[in-house]
């Protein structure tokens, strides 16, 4: 997919603006907080719903203003479309997909899509496993529009499930619903296992290859899904969480809050007997996200047909010259959005095809 054109409307300190990219490479140079990020930040929330680096909506509108907005036509194979959110200070986000008006957020998923490289990314392999869970989610709910649905409705139940758990631990009233919620959270939790082992057996595969290229071959990266579920369908692991959830009653009572389930996964990341989260060298870590990143783009190609969008926000320069050239090479059918301070530390000067705007106080020059 191509996106032809971008419209930033009170947009953190953006001017308003019509941005037309590059086919293939634009990128973004500037002093720090110029704004650079904010523009792959806009792309971001029209391709997920959602801020890269926040959950809330009002922190992107422009201060003191009570509305941003955000447009995007995006060329796909089958003709162009286009995404409209209305972010609100009192309200909730208004989202148009090709001039309708989409009742529901998850309309928006594998409209337009991305996959986006921060400096942040690294805690995808350093910090806790909310990390890796959010990469998962943010890819698949993009490719899949269930997914998005299952996780946003399971997440709901679980919060009712803890509420009734704060109140078993004082009194007994109730304790027949807690088995109402325990069916609801194996139905969402079992098809959200499904999908992710899937997913995880595929990036797996696809990892391996990309991590292989990476490395120069030295180095074999595995990805193991690690779950209190199990099965190999969806009513497998619908019986075996539900059987989990039953014996841990006491438990969950006594502590207040859903112990076991499909909230508690990770994935466990391996160059070979090597556990890179804990073991691994701070090289290894960065080419173990970059690989993952990738794998992301080839697995949403892979389902929809389409290349998604590349947002690569500060991180071209830290690449070396080994790695810059094997990115330039797999980046080549695909519209790529770089932010970097100056653009000779990217050495992208002399490519061609690339579009370089200058961002200063939020003004694209
Ligand atoms: N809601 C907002 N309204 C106006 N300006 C904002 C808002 N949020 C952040 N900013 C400003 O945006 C700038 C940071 O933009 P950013 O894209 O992160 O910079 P960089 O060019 O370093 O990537 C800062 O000057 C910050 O003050
Ligand atoms: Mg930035």
């Amino acid at each position: 997919m191509i996106l032809k054109s971008i419209s930033y409307t009170n947009i953190r300190n953006l001017q308003n603006t019509v941005l037309i990219p590059s086919e293939n490479i634009t990128v973004f140079t500037g002093e720090n907080a110029q704004g650079k990020t904010n523009i792959l930040e806009g792309i971001h929330i029209c391709c997920t719903g959602r801020s890269h680096r926040t959950s809330k909506d009002n922190e992107v509108i422009k201060i003191g203003k009570e509305m941003a907005y955000l447009d995007i036509q995006c060329q796909k194979r089958d003709g162009i479309h286009r995404v409209e959110i209305a972010l609100k200070n009192q309200n909730r986000k208004a989202i148009s997909i090709n001039g309708y008006p989409a009742k529901r957020l998850g309309e928006l998923m594998g409209q337009i899509n991305c996959v986006m490289f921060s400096p942040e990314d690294l805690s995808l392999i350093t910090s806790g496993p909310q990390y890796r869970r959010k990469f998962i989610d943010i890819a698949l709910s993009q490719i899949n529009p269930k997914y998005f649905y299952a996780l946003q409705n399971y997440q709901k139940v679980i919060a009712q499930r803890n509420n009734l758990l704060k109140s078993l631990s004082t009194s007994n009233k109730n304790i027949d619903t807690l088995s109402v919620w325990d069916e609801q959270l194996c139905d969402y939790g079992s098809q959200i296992y499904i999908l992710r082992k899937e997913f995880i057996e595929n990036i797996n595969k696809k990892c391996s290859q990309i991590h292989s290229h990476i490395s120069g071959g030295r180095e074999n990266l595995s990805i193991l899904f690690m779950s209190n579920i199990k099965g190999s369908t969806a009513g497998e692991a619908y019986e075996v969480f539900l059987n989990l959830l039953k014996k841990n009653h006491a438990v969950d009572i006594r502590r207040q809050i859903t112990q076991i389930g499909i909230h508690r996964d990770d994935i466990k990341l391996m160059l070979d007997d090597i556990d890179v989260r804990t073991q691994g060298s701070q090289g290894q870590k960065r080419t173990t996200a970059l690989s993952l990143k990738f794998s992301e783009i080839e697995i949403m190609k892979e389902y929809s047909g389409e290349l998604p969008v590349l947002l690569l926000d500060d991180v071209f320069s830290e690449l070396d010259k080994n790695r810059r050239k094997w990115l330039l090479k797999y980046i080549k059918d695909i519209q790529t959005f770089i932010t970097c301070v100056d653009i000779e530390s990217t050495a992208l000067q002399n490519e061609e095809n690339i579009k370089i705007v200058k961002v200063v106080e939020g003004k694209l020059q």
